[in-house]
C-alpha cells in the first residue's frame, strides 16, 4: 500500500523523509521516491527499497522542507518512471489512493498539451493542479488544491511541493489516510503515524474533504468550503511495532478490519450503477468473444481456489457460462480436455504461486485465452496471462489471506454481471439490484466488525474443541471450506468444510456433542434445505452456531448461537459471512495461543511445488 510522508523544519528533510519512509516498510511496495524543495525542485526515486534509493541521492543533497513517498502499484508497472514523486513544471505531488476518473482527466490535460511520463493517475493530480494554478493567476497552492479535489472522484491522500510557495507543503485527504505530526523543530505529514512517532507522539488526524498547509511555523488545518478550522491534538501512546499495525494486535486482525475500504478500492471506477453496467476494459474481451464464450476454467490454490468456487457459482447463475474449477496442483498433471473456446482463470493474490503459473502456463499451451485476478502488479501471472485484473487490497501480511479473499470476491462479481449483461441473461435492471447491493458491502462489512464481541464470544466458547465442521450450500458451500481453511490455518484445530446436502453421504457419522456445527444459513433460495440440514445435525447431538441476517427471526429456534450479517441480496452474503468467520478464526486462534500472523508450517507465497 502506498505510503506519504512529508517534512517541513529545521531539521534535514532528507534525513527525516528516508527515515520516515523506512517506518512505512511494513506497507509493503514496490519504489520509492523523494522531492526536496530548495529554490527549485530537486527529485530522486527507483524501483526497489529505500536502501535502493538511499544508494542514488548525492550527499550534498538536503534541504528543510520535502515529501516522500513509497509506491505499491495500481496504475502502471512497477518502474521508476511511475514511482512517486509526480512533477508538473513547478508542482511536484506524492499520492496515496486512486483516481476513478483519471482517464478522463487525462485525455482533458492531453488535448490542453500536457504530456504524461508515467502510466500513473496521480500524474495528474500534478498536470491538474498546475493547469489550475495557470488559469486562476489568483489562485494560492492552496486554493488550487481546494479547486481540484472538486474534479478527482476516488480516494486521496496528497502532498504537494510548489516552487511559487517554498514554504510549505499543502495536503489534502479524501477515503485514504493522512496524519499531522507536530514536533518541536518541524511539522510532519504521513500516511501512518508511525512514519513519524520517533519525532514526535502529537498528532492530528485529517479528516475527509479536509486540507492542511504545514510550515516552519505552524499548522493550519481548512475545510472543503476554504475556512480554517480547529482540530483536536491527540498523543499518541503505541510504540512504533504497535503503529505498524494501526494499534491492532496482528497483522491479520488490521487486514479484516481494511476490508471496508479495500473492497471500495477495488470496485471503484468499475460500476456504473445508472446505466446497470460494469466497466472492465482490463478483460481485454470484446462482446462477441463474450458472447461466444463457451465455457470458463478457473485454476487456483487455497483460499483463491475457494473464492473461484463462488465464482463458478456467479458465472453459471449470472452469466450462464459453464465452469469448472481446478486445483491448480492437479490441474498441471492431468489431461485437461481444453480448445481455443476455453477461457481460463487464474486466481492468485500474490501472483507468484508455482503451481497456478505452471497449470496457467499450460492451458496456454491448448490456445486458451487466460485472464488472472491477482493482488500484485507486476507478479510472475501478470505476465502469463493475456489480462490482468487487480484486486486492490493492498498489501496482506498475515499469512492467512482475508482481505485479498473477499477482494477476488468482488471482481468475480464484476466480471459474471460484466459477461451476464453483454450475453443478454442479465437484464440492467437485475444488474443494477447486485451493483447497488456491491456498492452497500463497505458498510455492511463494518457493521460486521462492529459486532466483533460476540464472534469474539462465541470463538472462546468452543476454543478447546478438537474438530469442527462447517456447512453451506450454493455460493455459502465455497464460504464453508473458507471457513474451515482459516481456521485449521491458523487455531490448529481439525476443520472440515462441507456442502450442507453432503453430510448424511458420511460425514454424518463423525458428527456428536464434542463437533460444533457452524452452518450459514443465510437467507436465499436454499435456506429452508440448510434448516432441513441444521435439525440432521442437531439430532445428532451437535452445537450449532449459525450465520444468519439480521432480519431473521426464525433462525434462534433451531440453534445454539446466531451471528448476524446485515440482509443483502443472496449471491452477495459471501463477503459478509466471511468476514464472521475470518473473525471466528481469528479469536478461536488468539484464545488458543497461536501464532496468528504467521502459522506454523505456511508461507505467504508458496513459489515452490
Ligand atoms: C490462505 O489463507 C492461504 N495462505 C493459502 O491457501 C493461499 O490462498 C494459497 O497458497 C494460494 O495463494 P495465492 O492466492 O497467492 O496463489
Amino acid at each position: 500500500m502506498c505510503g506519504i510522508v512529508g517534512y517541513v523544519g529545521t531539521e534535514n528533510a532528507v534525513d527525516i523523509i528516508i527515515s520516515s519512509l523506512k517506518k512505512l516498510e511494513y506497507r509493503g511496495y514496490d519504489s520509492a521516491g523523494i522531492t526536496v524543495l530548495n529554490q527549485k525542485l530537486e527529485t530522486y526515486k527507483t524501483v526497489g527499497k529505500i536502501a535502493d534509493l538511499e544508494k542514488i541521492i548525492p550527499a550534498n543533497f538536503t534541504g528543510h522542507i520535502g515529501i516522500g513517498h513509497t509506491r505499491w502499484a495500481t496504475h502502471g508497472k512497477p518502474e521508476t518512471r511511475n514511482a512517486h514523486p509526480h512533477l508538473s513544471s513547478n508542482i511536484a505531488v506524492v499520492h496515496n489512493g486512486i483516481i476513478e476518473n483519471y482517464m478522463k482527466l487525462k485525455e482533458k490535460l492531453i488535448s490542453q498539451g500536457y504530456e504524461f511520463l508515467s502510466d500513473t493517475d496521480t500524474e495528474v493530480i500534478a498536470h491538474l493542479l498546475h493547469s489550475t494554478i495557470k488559469n486562476n493567476t489568483q489562485f494560492s497552492l492552496l486554493d488550487a488544491v481546494r479547486h481540484v479535489m472538486n474534479e478527482m472522484e476516488g480516494s486521496y491522500a496528497i502532498a504537494v511541493l510548489y516552487t511559487a510557495e517554498p514554504d510549505h507543503i499543502v495536503l489534502a485527504r479524501k477515503d485514504s489516510p493522512l496524519v499531522i505530526g507536530l514536533g518541536n523543530n518541524g511539522f510532519f505529514a504521513a500516511s501512518d503515524v508511525t512514519a513519524f512517532l520517533r519525532y514526535t507522539k502529537n498528532a492530528v488526524y485529517v479528516n475527509d474533504k479536509e486540507l492542511v498547509l504545514i510550515s516552519p511555523t505552524g499548522v493550519e488545518f481548512y475545510n472543503n468550503d476554504g475556512q480554517q478550522i480547529e482540530k483536536k491534538v491527540d498523543i499518541i501512546e503505541w510504540d512504533e511495532e504497535a503503529a505498524e499495525k494501526a494499534g491492532y494486535e496482528h497483522f491479520m486482525l488490521k487486514e479484516i478490519h481494511e476490508q471496508s475500504a479495500s473492497i471500495q478500492d477495488t470496485y471503484a471506477g468499475k460500476i456504473s450503477e445508472l446505466e446497470g453496467r460494469v466497466i472492465l476494459d482490463e478483460l481485454k474481451m470484446s462482446d462477441d468473444q463474450l458472447k461466444n464464450l463457451q465455457r470458463i476454467t478457473i485454476i487456483a490454490c487455497g483460499t483463491s481456489w475457494n473464492a473461484g468456487c463462488v465464482g463458478k457459482y456467479l458465472f453459471e447463475s449470472l452469466a450462464g457460462i459453464h465452469t469448472d474449477i481446478e486445483t491448480a496442483s492437479e490441474f498441471r498433471y492431468g489431461d485437461p480436455v481444453l480448445c481455443g473456446q476455453v477461457f481460463t482463470l487464474a486466481i492468485t493474490q500474490s501472483g507468484e504461486t508455482a503451481d497456478t503459473l505452471a497449470a496457467i502456463r499450460s492451458s496456454k499451451a491448448y490456445g486458451c485465452k487466460a485472464a488472472a485476478i491477482t493482488n500484485v502488479v507486476g507478479s510472475s501471472i501478470t505476465r502469463e496471462t493475456d489480462s490482468v485484473l487487480f484486486t486492490r487490497a493492498g498489501p496482506e501480511i498475515g499469512v492467512a489471506a482475508t482481505k485479498t479473499f473477499t477482494a477476488q470476491l468482488i471482481i468475480l462479481y464484476l466480471m459474471a454481471i460484466h459477461m451476464g449483461t453483454v450475453r443478454g441473461r442479465l437484464t440492467p435492471e437485475n444488474a443494477r439490484d447486485i451493483l447497488v447491493g456491491i456498492k452497500q458491502l463497505p458498510g455492511q462489512v463494518q457493521k460486521v466488525l462492529n459486532n466483533k464481541n460476540i464472534i469474539k464470544e462465541c470463538a472462546e466458547h468452543y476454543a478447546k474443541v478438537q474438530d469442527y465442521f462447517f456447512i453451506g450450500r450454493h455460493v455459502n458451500y465455497p464460504v464453508s471450506l473458507e471457513g474451515a481453511l482459516k481456521l485449521k490455518e491458523i487455531s490448529y484445530i481439525h476443520a472440515e468444510g462441507y456442502a450442507a446436502g453432503e453430510l448424511k453421504h458420511g460425514p454424518l457419522a463423525l458428527i456428536s456433542s464434542e463437533t460444533p456445527v457452524v452452518a450459514i444459513a443465510t437467507k436465499g433460495h436454499t435456506y429452508e434445505k440448510v434448516l432441513s440440514n441444521i435439525k440432521e445435525v442437531k439430532a445428532r447431538g451437535a452445537e450449532v452456531i449459525a450465520i444468519a441476517n439480521q432480519s431473521d427471526t426464525e433462525i434462534n429456534k433451531y440453534v445454539d448461537m446466531v451471528l448476524r450479517i446485515p440482509d443483502c441480496h443472496e449471491l452477495l452474503s459471501p463477503v459478509l459471512s466471511s468476514v464472521v468467520l475470518q473473525l471466528l478464526a481469528y479469536y478461536t486462534a488468539y484464545a488458543r495461543g497461536c501464532s496468528i500472523d504467521k502459522p506454523r508450517n505456511l508461507a505467504k507465497s508458496v513459489t515452490v511445488e
